[in-house]
């Protein structure tokens, strides 16, 4: 399939997006109403934003049925406050039912199960069954569109981290056996975190000593920010793959020899120059120290 976004509907669009981009973390999330009604539903929409200060998003879509905004929406516009409660296995079915579409004065806790426990310092109830709970204030509103299917970001300040003992270890590692927490797939499917894998970092990247290597690392980021804009775009991303091959294997203690990296510097000028752009001056600061030493 390769076809702009325009020719598809948003249902499309959402089956498409919602299938691809996965899996999703389940932000549950309390609010209230201006007039104190407690609202309670689930947002795989969901994600961390930064952590200074602390800050995470979700993203409440225009209903396709009706065209009209979510209880939650309307209530974190109206009050500024909400609770993320973090979503576990054994809370799947409660999650679910959560979901239900209906008016502003059903009350999802007491339809869904779950024990609403005040929060430290906002108006939102907690979930008393869920392990985590984030109190958070909002601090953005992004609207995207108000139509069927458009939506809104909101972005909340977590100003209160309530976290069971028996999900931490270690005062701020969370014990992902003990949490056991769900995720969302396309339509109805979820998934567990039972089968994890783990992998090491690769090292920082370390500023080359070598002036050659310095040079093409600068070299590498020019050719990428032209690739985006030049007729030279296809010859500035093939050299570029060059470049980032020559620097791993500096990386990895079989540098090439200097003749071979003269060469790909002279290549990177040479692109650089016919797409009309002045060499800037630390490259061949740098160029001319490699050869005047
Ligand atoms: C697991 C799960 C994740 C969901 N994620 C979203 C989402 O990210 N955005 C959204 O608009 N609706 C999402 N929904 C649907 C809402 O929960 C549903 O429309 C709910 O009725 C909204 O409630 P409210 O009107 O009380 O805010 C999700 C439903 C489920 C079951």
């Amino acid at each position: 399939m390769n076809t702009p976004s325009s020719s598809l509907s948003w249902q499309t669009a959402y089956k498409l997006l919602s299938g691809c981009i996965l899996p999703r973390p389940i932000g549950w999330i309390s609010t209230v109403s201006p007039q104190g009604q407690p609202n309670l539903a689930p947002f795989s929409f969901f994600n961390v934003v930064c952590a200074n200060p602390p800050t995470v998003l979700f993203c409440p879509m225009i209903r396709g049925a009706t065209g009209g905004a979510k209880d939650t929406l309307n209530n974190v516009r109206a009050t500024g406050e909400f609770v993320v409660n973090l979503v576990t296995e054994s809370l799947a079915q409660a999650v679910n039912l959560s979901s239900v579409e209906a008016p502003p004065e059903v009350n999802e806790f007491l339809f869904a199960g779950v024990t609403p426990v005040p929060a430290a310092l906002v108006r939102p109830p907690r979930v008393a069954e869920s392990p985590i709970h984030l109190e958070c204030r909002v601090s953005h509103i992004l609207d995207i569109n108000d139509q069927p299917g458009g939506g809104s970001l909101v972005l909340g300040e977590v100003i209160f981290f309530h976290i069971e003992d028996f999900v931490l270890q270690a005062g701020d590692k969370i014990n992902l056996e003990a949490l056991q927490p769900i995720g969302r797939l396309a339509g109805n499917h979820f998934c567990r975190t039972s089968a994890t894998f783990e992998m090491e970092r690769p090292p920082a990247w370390r500023p080359a000593e070598n002036p050659r290597l310095a040079l093409l690392t600068m070299l590498t980021a020019r050719l990428e920010r032209l690739s985006v804009d030049s007729i030279w775009a296809r010859r500035a991303s093939g050299l570029r793959g060059s470049l980032l091959k020559a620097l791993a294997a500096a990386e990895s203690a079989s540098p090439l020899p200097d003749s071979h990296l003269d060469e790909l510097i002279e290549r990177s000028f040479d692109i650089l120059r016919r797409s009309a752009r002045e060499i800037p001056d630390p490259e061949n600061a740098l160029w001319r120290k490699i050869h005047v030493p």
